[in-house]
């Protein structure tokens, strides 16, 4: 079955050259979908097939100074677009500004990957998880039609965890339970995980019948690495 495999470049590399270098080395054919998100700054210098942006502005245009609009994200011919990361909402982003971008990104026809994690230790359970889940999942998606909208379920505690020694990701059966909670509770047909993905760990979660897909960081940006992920056989 095809999956969803959506690599989140965040704040690197820091050059067009280097962007396109980087792009130039992850393989254009996978049994999977593949969108790649590079800083908005070089979404424009890059070929890939499917690509994505980390965020944009609820506006498409006006008196915005500094942000980026959906609509000229689809005009460069943006997919995807990641709404409300950890990284985000631990820089203030509200849950209304997430809501108003998924709005916004829908009107123009760009996907909105909604991001939605919780926790700072391994040790919370599933029932905590899917009590701030709730939450976040209702504010984002009550009275919406949420069938396009694809969410990354990332445990905050997982994220980034991957180069270091004490390397941690959700267990596949947790994140299987938390996909199946995301779809049944709010009508959502794709649920990707994230958070310390690698090329070792990659097929435990894509085994999972409820787990749409993958948002990768760090691993997405070693291109060997990489271009294992997005050829998990399963
Ligand atoms: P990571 O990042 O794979 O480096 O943990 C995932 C993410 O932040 O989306």
């Amino acid at each position: 079955m095809r999956k969803l495999i959506i690599g989140n470049w965040k704040l690197n590399p820091l050059t067009i050259s280097e962007t396109q270098k980087l792009a130039s080395k992850i393989n254009t054919f996978s049994i999977h979908d593949v969108v790649i998100c590079p800083p908005t700054l070089f979404i424009s210098s890059v070929q890939y097939p499917i690509l994505g942006a980390q965020d944009c502005f609820w506006e498409n245009k006006g008196a915005h100074t500094g942000e980026v609009s959906p609509l000229a994200l689809k005009k460069l011919g943006v997919k995807y677009c990641l709404v409300g990361h950890s990284e985000r909402r631990n820089n203030g982003e509200t849950e209304l500004e997430i809501r108003k971008k998924i709005e916004s990104l829908l009107s123009v026809k760009i996907i909105p990957v909604l991001c939605v994690g919780f926790g700072t230790t391994v040790e919370e359970d599933d029932l905590e998880v899917t009590d701030v889940l709730r939450g976040q999942l209702t504010s984002a998606l009550k009275g919406l039609e949420a069938s396009p909208v694809v969410v990354a379920y990332e445990p905050v505690w997982a994220i980034s965890s991957g180069n270091s020694y004490n390397h941690k990701t959700a267990t596949p059966d947790h994140a299987e339970k938390i996909a199946m909670f995301i779809e049944t509770k709010f009508s959502v047909k794709r649920v990707l995980y994230g958070g310390s993905v690698n090329s070792t760990n990659a097929k435990s979660f894509l085994g999972q019948s409820h787990i749409a897909g993958l948002l990768v960081g760090g691993a997405s940006l070693l291109p060997g690495d990489f271009n294992k992920i997005i050829n998990t056989s399963l």
